[in-house]
């Protein structure tokens, strides 16, 4: 294998958590539940729901702001936008060409990369950087999901798993605080069956058969299928990217998983046999928030100095589809 050849750079960090905290004695009284069957099987304490004047664009646009600012940027700087969510906005137009103009940039390319649930960022870093290969350029990277608004709240199988948030990066050919050195992707479409929302497509459309029957925001998922994959394919997508670039598992500093599940971070830690240092968590705080985990957590660790120069940092992400993707990050 010859010098793998960088991917772009990531100039600034950004996130934004929604402030309505909703705690697992909160659920308790909404559907049958209790804090101690959430914590044991989940290890998530509480979740953060937006408010009723927040929407997609607004979490995706507060993130990036901040993103921006880390950057030292302004919004006349970026050049193109991608928003990862399956939590859109709206069916149509792209939630990232609505946060283009709530943040006033220049009338640069947007899109969305939807459906590939909470493998969507990484996802997203992986075209972004191809991309800038093909011309360097500085893009907006977002993911977001307002998951409160999407699924039943009756559902205590999926719901009580589930929050809202948003995480950003600006990417860019230049010099930056980190260096993306290379991505893995993949995608088992056989697998797709296992976890679906089908709300508003064309499968399930909303109308009033799908209002009756109550389907029109049901998740349907097999929880210990998800729960076997994720595991497998978020440390061998780590592994993956790992020798793609070059490193070994001994050289890293930190891995930040996608944050669906504790139990799911717990068992990808010991299948890499990585301490618990080397992995971040904070689905105790924020729950699952789709394609905003990875780049919350990984906001948040740059922030608190979990992170620090030298530091080489794997970003493993895995969603429904299924979709797989690991980033490795020299900072
Ligand atoms: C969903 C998940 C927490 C369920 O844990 P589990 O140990 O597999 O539990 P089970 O599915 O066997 O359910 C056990 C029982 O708890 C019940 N239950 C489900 N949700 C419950 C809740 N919120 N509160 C109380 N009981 C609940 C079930 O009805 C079932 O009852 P039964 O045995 O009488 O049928 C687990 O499978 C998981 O985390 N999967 C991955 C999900 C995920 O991360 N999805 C997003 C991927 S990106």
């Amino acid at each position: 294998m010859g010098t793998v050849r960088p991917v772009a750079y990531l100039l600034g960090f950004g996130g934004y958590a929604p402030e309505r905290v909703i705690t697992n004695d909160d659920w308790a009284e909404w559907v049958d539940t209790s804090d101690e069957w959430i914590t044991q099987r989940t290890g998530i304490k509480q979740r953060r729901f937006a408010a009723d004047d927040e929407s997609t664009m607004t979490l995706a646009a507060d993130a990036a702001a901040v993103a921006l600012k880390d950057a030292d940027l302004t919004p006349d700087d970026i050049d193109e936008i991608v928003v990862a969510t399956d939590t859109p906005e709206m069916m149509t137009p792209d939630t990232a060409a609505l946060v283009q103009d709530r943040l006033g940039c220049r009338h640069v390319p947007t899109y969305d990369l939807g459906g590939s649930g909470c493998a969507g960022f990484v996802q997203a870093i992986d075209v972004a950087g191809s991309r800038i290969a093909v011309e360097p350029k500085r893009i907006l990277v977002v993911g977001v999901e307002l998951i409160s608004r999407m699924i039943s709240m009756k559902d205590r199988a999926t719901a009580v798993l589930f929050g809202d948030g948003a995480g950003a990066v600006v990417m860019g050919p230049d010099e930056g605080r980190a260096e993306v050195l290379g991505v893995v992707s993949g995608t088992d479409g056989s697998a797709a069956e296992i976890l679906t929302l089908a709300a508003g497509g064309t499968r399930n459309p909303f109308n009033e058969k799908s209002l009756l029957s109550g389907d029109y925001n049901r998740l349907v998922m097999d929880g210990r299928k998800v729960f076997t994959e994720a595991v497998r394919r978020m440390s061998e997508a780590a592994g993956d990217v790992l020798s793609k670039v070059g490193r070994s598992l001994n050289d890293v500093k930190l891995v930040i998983p996608h944050q669906a599940n504790k139990r799911i971070i717990e068992a990808v830690r010991k299948k890499m046999g990585l301490s618990e240092e080397a992995v971040y968590v904070n689905v105790d705080r924020f729950g699952n928030t789709g394609s905003a985990t990875v780049p919350y957590a990984m906001f948040e660790a740059v922030r608190d100095e979990r992170i620090n120069e030298g530091d080489l940092v794997v970003l493993t992400a895995f969603g429904a589809g299924f979709h797989w993707s690991a980033a490795a990050v020299q900072f």
